[in-house]
């Protein structure tokens, strides 16, 4: 399963659209229930309406009804490992599994494995908030 993650988050780099910042990103992510949903960044004239590829890929699993995120594949057309970015990293937490697994896989097709509570310490999340 995390070969074919790695390769649908490849072919999604190659969807990215990024004509402002050349910078292609792709990324895989698996839910609790095992369905697979990839998604690329989508740059925009006006740069701060830019959706990374993080994002993407969320909004897609929400919209098929998925809400749980076990395990999320990262590549990117830069050489080296391309870590999630602050604020993606705060959208992954609100439907992250308490084990979900972040792979970051650089060029080379080395894999650096993360827990999002390293990425993200101290976090502030649904917890913290009464519902
Ligand atoms: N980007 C992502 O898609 N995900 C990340 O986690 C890091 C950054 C995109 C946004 C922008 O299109 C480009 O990379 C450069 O910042």
């Amino acid at each position: 399963m995390l070969a074919q993650m790695h390769a649908l988050a490849l072919t999604a780099v190659t969807q990215a659209y990024s004509p402002y910042s050349h910078f292609k990103v792709g990324v895989c992510l698996e839910t609790a229930s095992g369905q697979l949903f990839s998604g690329c960044n989508i740059e925009n004239a006006s740069y701060s309406l830019t959706l990374c590829a993080e994002s993407a890929a969320i909004a897609a699993m929400v919209t098929a009804g998925q809400q749980r995120i076990q395990r999320l594949v990262i590549v990117s057309s830069g050489e080296d490992f391309c870590s999630p970015c602050g604020a993606c990293r705060q959208r992954l937490l609100e439907f992250a599994t308490e084990a979900m697994e972040i792979h970051l896989f650089n060029q080379a097709g080395d894999c650096r494995v993360h827990w999002l509570s390293e990425l993200l310490p101290f976090s502030f999340g649904k917890k913290d908030l009464p519902c």
